[in-house]
């Protein structure tokens, strides 16, 4: 079997669609799930791009134990400073520099020649070779590049420094034969090749991206670039899950396998989903809730008897939990802890109180509480406790097509109670404004979603929401099976969080 690395780019190249931005605790939050995952390499972010693009690099450098922390880098001297600092206090450092090398990018957008290209990499990857030993070039536009030239930019990077040379499809426009070619001829054709890593990093505009990334695998690419849930520019990047479990379901044919741990794999996509707000299409393969469900009678049938007639993986080898009963209403913290434990979430005892406590109100409204709820607790509780400035104490809402919506609202604050009422084109966005008139706090909804969590008819629904503050953007999330009490919970928290910045910042 031939050990591929597993370069994830989510919260670089995921992190720049729409609707994922992510702030720095969440972002560390992901970092350690991937690394529980057992990515190789994590590519933090772009150092250069923002003060906040550079701390959290250098938070996660700071924190991740496992895996090599990269930082993205233009072929600038600024860009490299940026990415070595960001990325020095990693266990494992790297620094990726790129440069386009297509013709339509080198007119373009960089207003450069080809030798004025070759002199950049060389000087650029040198520079970066002075600060860390392990330096990922990549060819910006590879798959629309003359070959020959893109050669001699691989051979140049190799001589200056560079031990992984990156082969994007930049755009997502090649098929798998030719990315399979490309890569073949850059192996026959580049000296000193051999001793470096090739990698693919494949983007999905035409929905051609794992198969690109799986054909330059199999052409002898040693490294393969993914996000989860295959967030990413535009039509978004290779999927992670979707490429690890190709490897692993059909290793007889690949003969090839990464070091991801495919138990962590639905746990991994479903904090993403609950970090972004943005919900895992039923459909999604993989990780989707329709992924391992048979509908039509015959499929039934079949899987009743052989569950291999119809499934080629097992859910739980994924870590989809199965729908078991575990836990009501009578049970205690131990056996939450061990549930908990079982699931393969490690919590303080703080964390342990603040999940029991959410817990015991979920149990009074929802009979059975499966698996996935208490994954569901878990995981939004490390994000929607941050803060504690204003607490929903109570609301009442009334609703109707043909009514004017109001809200009423109560909110403690310390020992204080407020109470507001305000109406609204809809109920959560009367109780929004309710709560506006309460605290003071003169923020922007810029987005509001609302997915269920859990099965059933009592699932649990989350709600996301992102307010826009001055230059920065607060999100907050609420969880309930109330989906108005999620969305309130939701204001609530983003507000609670916009406070504790204020309050930082005076
Ligand atoms: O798609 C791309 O070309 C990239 C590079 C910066 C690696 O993301
Ligand atoms: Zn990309």
């Amino acid at each position: 079997m031939r050990k591929i690395k597993v370069f994830d780019t989510t919260l670089r190249d995921g992190e720049q669609s729409p609707g994922c931005s992510m702030n720095l605790s969440e972002k560390l939050e992901m970092a350690r799930q991937l690394d529980a995952l057992g990515v190789d390499i994590i590519e933090a972010g772009f150092a250069i791009a923002s003060p906040e693009d550079f701390k959290s690099v250098e938070a996660i450098s700071q924190t991740v134990k496992n895996c090599k922390v990269a930082s993205l880098a233009r072929c600038t001297t600024g860009d490299i400073d940026a990415a070595w600092n960001a990325v020095k206090g990693a266990r494992y450092p790297r620094i990726h520099v790129f440069i386009a090398t297509s013709d339509i990018h080198m007119e373009y957008k960089l207003k450069m020649t080809r030798e004025q290209v070759l002199e950049s990499i060389a000087k650029h990857v040198a520079y970066a070779k002075a600060y860390c030993d392990d330096i990922e070039f990549s060819c910006e536009d590879a798959s629309r590049s003359d070959w020959e030239f893109m050669s001699k930019c691989c051979e140049t990077a190799i001589k200056a420094g560079a031990t992984t040379l990156n082969i994007p499809d930049t755009v997502g426009y090649s098929t798998p034969q030719e990315m399979f070619d490309l890569i073949t001829y850059l192996r026959e054709h580049t000296p000193g090749i051999d001793s470096c890593d090739i990698s693919a990093h494949c983007h999905d505009d035409l929905g051609m991206a794992v198969a690109n990334s799986l054909a330059c695998l199999r052409a002898g690419a040693t490294q393969v670039e993914c996000t989860l849930c295959g967030i990413g520019e535009r039509a978004g990047n290779a999927s992670l899950e979707e490429i690890v479990m190709a490897l692993h379901t059909r290793r007889e044919y690949y003969q090839m396998e990464t070091n991801v741990v495919t138990t962590q794999i639905y746990k991994s996509c479903k904090l993403l989903s609950s970090i972004t707000g943005v919900p895992i299409s039923p459909s999604k393969s993989i990780v989707g809730a329709n992924a391992f469900a048979h509908e039509s009678g015959i499929h039934q049938h079949g899987v009743i008897a052989n569950a291999l007639t119809y499934e080629i993986m097992k859910s739980t080898d994924v870590g989809i939990p199965q729908n078991t009963m575990v836990l009501g209403k009578h049970s205690g913290k131990h056996a939450l802890q061990d549930r908990l434990t079982q699931l393969g979430y490690e919590v303080s005892k703080e964390q342990l109180d603040e999940i029991f406590v959410r817990f015991k109100a979920l149990a009074d409204k929802k009979k059975n509480l499966t698996d996935r709820d208490i994954m569901a607790l878990a995981m939004a509780n490390s994000r929607i406790t941050e803060t504690h400035a204003y607490e929903l104490a109570g609301h009442l809402v009334s609703t109707g097509n043909d009514i004017t919506n109001v809200a009423c609202v109560r909110i403690r604050k310390g020992e204080e109670i407020f109470e507001d009422a305000a109406i609204g084109s809809g109920p959560i966005y009367a109780a929004f404004t309710a709560v506006d008139k309460i605290t003071g706090v003169g923020a922007t909804l810029e987005d509001f979603s609302l997915n269920a969590v859990t099965d059933g008819e009592d699932a649990m629904g989350e709600a996301v929401v992102k307010l826009r503050f001055g230059d920065e953007l607060y999100t907050g999330r609420g969880l309930s099976t109330d989906v108005i009490e999620s969305s309130i919970r939701a204001y609530i928290n983003g507000i609670n969080k916009i406070v504790a910045s204020k309050h930082s910042a005076d």
